[in-house]
């Protein structure tokens, strides 16, 4: 059972991917509580499944088996429209080479999400996409477009637009990816803000200094949640494993 606070209980979360007869196991039996006003962090090796769960916990795809509540609905088998819906009010996405579409301006990129949704009108719209733009330090800069501003304000932008629609959770799939360490420790910085203000954030990351920034850390290793000691026991019999390979 999970708790009156989980915002989000994942249960035996599967995802197969089939691709010209090879099938991946991406996600075998996964299980994750993420709590209202949380900030964890995930890491662990390169092809792990950080960017699979990430994108099952964001509704951009959706689990081969298993069950997913999220903020109280059951979302593991809805179909593409409703996931939609739900993505666009519940998920706030972050990606690392922040997506932001070319030719729409600043400004025009943070509303978007609220275009999609009924009930909010020109004014409002307005106001809440400078009140995201201004928690990000980017106010100032509605009528750049992408291509005008550096990498760290970019990504200061995407922010704004996965806040805009006041989610209930933020996911950020290594934001600092695709970005030198000063303007990676200012996103850090301001993802650490947002936590402090309230906000539930997920962040997958394979830098280790950036995951001390959140309250838990999760690993991952070869499709499964794992806690530190087992990670770095596989990790150990892997390079073993490896050595062994490359000395025969
Ligand atoms: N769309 C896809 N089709 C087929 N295989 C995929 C797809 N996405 C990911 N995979 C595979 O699933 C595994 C986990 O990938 P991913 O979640 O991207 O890992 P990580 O983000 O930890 O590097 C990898 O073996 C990858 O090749
Ligand atoms: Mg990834």
């Amino acid at each position: 059972m999970s708790t009156d606070n989980a915002l989000i209980t994942m249960r035996d979360i599967k995802k197969v991917f089939f691709t010209d007869e090879v099938e991946t196991h991406a996600l075998a039996k996964v299980h994750l509580d993420i709590l209202r006003g949380e900030y964890v962090a995930i890491s662990g090796p390169s092809g792990c499944g950080k960017s699979t769960l990430l994108s099952i916990l964001g509704l951009l795809d959706s689990p081969t088996d298993g069950s997913y509540l999220l903020n109280g609905t059951q979302v593991e088998s809805l179909n593409a429209s409703d996931r939609a819906r739900i993505r666009n009010r519940e998920i706030g996405f972050i990606f690392q080479a922040f997506n932001l579409i070319g030719d729409l301006n600043v400004f025009e990129n943070v509303e978007l999400p609220l275009t999609y949704r009924d009930g909010i009108g020109k004014a409002e719209r307005k106001e809440r996409t400078m009140e995201a733009l201004e928690r990000v330090g980017m106010a100032h800069r509605i009528k750049h477009y992408p291509s005008q501003l550096s990498g760290g304000q970019q990504q200061r932008v995407a922010v704004a637009r996965a806040l805009v629609g006041r989610p209930s959770i933020l996911l950020a799939d290594e934001p600092t990816g695709n970005l030198d360490s000063k303007n990676g420790e200012a996103v850090m910085s301001l993802l650490d803000e947002l936590h402090k203000a309230g906000s539930t954030i997920c962040m997958v990351t394979h830098d280790p200094r950036y995951a001390e920034f959140a309250q838990r850390k999760i690993f991952m290793f070869d499709g499964r949640v794992v806690d530190e000691e087992t990670l770095n026991r596989l990790r150990h019999e892997e390079d073993a494993r490896l050595s062994r390979r490359n000395a025969a």
